[in-house]
């Protein structure tokens, strides 16, 4: 029986597939059967004729049938469904997760932006993303940049998780330069007023499939890497 996380952000563009990516990687290179599920997708792209997370998972990762929904607008997805008047059912979603976990010693769920965004809408209310994590009863990992706001949207995502029942994890921060000193603070100051383990801070990459590779390559040779990555999973990973 494997473990499903869900991998969220402190909003929207802030790197949850790189960092999905980057996760399907290193867990892979250590012999994990890894999968990777995105349940709710939205904004057709004609460029690529398809859905930019699933699109790239594909032709990036080689993984196929990440998707679970995927709706044209490209808009919150409680919107999306009320637009196009599909039929979407929470249930298939926890389903899905649920046998993935069973196939797959480790899944990675992509979420649709950060905790608060709905993702149904109800007759008495919104089914949020929280309460889908909540109802898959899997543990988060964080998403945020490194940057100015990062405290802030770092410690009420954090707060509104556990305010909501849930086991966060992990944090990993995105577009890190380890040149600068806010970003340097940042990470210093989040690690003190959180209370979940620092997975990584990854770089801005200019070719994100090549440097994503080298970089990992690197990584694995860093005992404080390994070790709360080993924490987190659960698993032995050897370097
Ligand atoms: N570390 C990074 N280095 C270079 N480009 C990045 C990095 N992280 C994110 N990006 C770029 O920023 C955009 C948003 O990232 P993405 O992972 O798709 O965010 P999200 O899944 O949270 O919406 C994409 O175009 C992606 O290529
Ligand atoms: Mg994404």
């Amino acid at each position: 029986m494997g473990q499903a996380y869900f991998i969220t952000g402190t909003g929207t563009d802030i790197g949850k597939t790189i960092v999905t990516s980057f996760l399907y990687k290193i867990l892979s290179n250590t012999g994990l059967k890894v999968a990777i599920c995105k349940p709710f997708q939205t904004g057709y792209k004609e460029e690529i004729q398809g859905y930019p997370d699933i699109h790239w998972f594909e032709s990036k990762l080689g993984v196929f049938n990440s998707g679970i929904y995927q709706l044209t607008p490209e808009t919150s997805p409680h919107l999306a469904i009320r637009l196009t008047n599909q039929a979407v059912d929470k249930q298939v979603v926890i389903t899905r997760i649920k046998e993935l976990e069973k196939e797959f010693d480790i899944v990675l769920v992509e979420g649709a932006g950060g905790l608060a965004v709905p993702l149904i809408e109800e007759e008495t209310g919104f089914y949020m993303t929280k309460d889908l994590i909540k109802d898959a009863d899997i543990p988060i990992i964080i998403v945020s940049t490194s940057g100015l706001g990062a405290i802030h949207h770092t410690a009420t995502t954090f707060s509104y998780a556990k305010t909501h029942g849930l086991c966060v994890k992990g944090l990993i921060f995105n577009q890190f330069d380890k040149k600068s000193d806010i970003h340097q603070d940042n990470i210093r100051t989040i690690e003190k007023l959180v209370d979940a383990s620092l997975l990584a801070c990854l770089p801005t990459f200019s070719d994100i499939d090549q440097d994503l590779t080298s970089y990992i390559e690197n990584l694995m040779s860093n005992q404080h890497f390994i070790t709360p990555l080993q924490e987190v999973f659960g698993y032995a990973i050897h370097k």
